[in-house]
């Protein structure tokens, strides 16, 4: 799918303006606090339904000195895909702080089912931290990853929250020695759920493994072996439910379960969350979303946006330029940095360029006329 149109209003930094892209590579190019990132953020937020770095909407208007206060943001999309276009549209009221969202003029009553529809793959910088930091960031990674790949997760994943919401007020009530609601009456659909995603966790990670290790050797100077280890917190619910209730209800918390999973990723043999360096964080994190891409085109249906966020800065010359070959025969691909030089003449040239500058977004003339 390619986004062939983008409408800003009132996004953080980023001018009131409409933008038109094209097929291939579209380079972002602008110094330092231009608005690179913020453009793929709009972006994202407008295919993902939330921001990749703030839960805020708030923080996502535009702030400006007084004299032209803003009243919310505002993103509105053109996307083609192989048999259609679509119109996402999303906008938040600073006034009331409601978000609305809609899809060809119809409003969408959960976010999941955008994914569906519009898939994007991401990377920036910050996410050394799906290498570096807490399980949590592991686990929304493959939520949203699997959330875009099956329908069956997605629904799996929606009632499985409920259920989890549930059993947890109940087993706090129980904790305090009131009786509640029977823990039974939620313990089929939790159980169903919980093992439904993990059985999908399962078997994605061992494709994610591929994948990953393939990309990491090809970005890396070094080349060394990567392993994906599946951590689940259950690997049979059913039966850790039934064996487990006491320890449950002293706990007053659901304590077996997909919410507690851990991806557990290992660089040479050592865990990679507490050796590895800055650096092999990012370039880790880069192979997995490259993974992530890979493995979601593989299952037909429209390619996804590739979003790249200064993901040059780290390689090294014959690295970059594997990355760009990568990129080159994707349907859209966008990729900011600071100077354009970063890019190799052949890819420059067939490039669509845009330059950053305080928020404002101009496209360069094509070099062919
Ligand atoms: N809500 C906001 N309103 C106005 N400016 C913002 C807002 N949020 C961030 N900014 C500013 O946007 C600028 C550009 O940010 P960013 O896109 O991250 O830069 P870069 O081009 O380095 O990627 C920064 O100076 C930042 O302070
Ligand atoms: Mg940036």
């Amino acid at each position: 799918m390619n986004l062939t149109r983008l409408t800003l209003y009132g996004f953080r930094n980023l001018a009131e303006q409409r933008l038109d892209f094209g097929d291939g590579l579209q380079v972002i190019c602008g110094g330092n606090a231009q608005g690179k990132t913020n453009l793929l953020e709009a972006i994202f937020c407008l295919t993902a339904g939330r921001s990749f770095r703030s839960a805020d909407d708030q923080i996502l208007v535009g702030q400006t000195d007084g004299a032209d206060e803003k009243v919310g943001y505002r993103l509105e999309g053109e996307i083609k895909r192989r048999d259609d276009a679509l119109h996402p549209l999303l906008i938040f009221d600073q006034e009331t702080k409601r978000r609305t969202f809609t899809l060809n003029g119809a409003p969408l009553r959960r976010v999941m089912e955008l994914w569906a529809e519009v898939k994007a793959v991401p990377f920036v910088p910050a996410d050394s931290l799906l290498v570096k930091g807490p399980p949590l960031l592991r686990r929304q990674f493959l939520n949203r990853f699997l959330g875009q790949k099956s329908a069956l997760y997605r629904y799996h994943l929606q009632r499985f929250s409920t259920a989890l919401r549930h059993r947890n007020a109940i087993l706090k009530e129980m904790q305090r020695g009131n009786r509640g609601e029977s823990l039974e009456t939620w313990n089929g659909v939790y159980q169903e759920a919980a093992q439904a995603l993990v059985d999908e966790r399962a078997a994605a990670i061992l494709q994610l493994a591929e994948a990953a290790q393939s990309f990491y050797r090809l970005l890396s100077r070094r080349g060394e072996a990567v392993r994906l280890a599946y951590q689940p917190a259950s690997w049979e619910i059913g039966k850790d439910l039934a064996g487990g209730a006491r320890r449950e209800i002293a706990a007053g918390t659901c304590l077996f379960g997909p919410h507690l999973d851990e991806l557990e990723i290992r660089l040479s043999g050592r865990a990679a969350r507490f050796y590895s360096s800055e650096g092999e964080g990012r370039c880790l994190a880069l192979a997995l979303r490259l993974a992530e891409y890979r493995i979601l085109c593989e299952d037909g249906g429209d390619a996804p946006l590739l979003l790249l966020d200064d993901a040059l800065s780290e390689l090294d010359g014959s690295r970059r330029e594997a990355l760009l070959d990568l990129l080159e025969p994707l349907p859209q691909s966008f990729l900011t940095t600071v100077t354009i030089d970063e890019l190799p003449r052949r890819q420059r040239e067939k490039a669509s360029i845009f330059d950053v500058q305080d928020g404002e977004i101009k496209k360069r003339p094509d070099p062919a006329g």
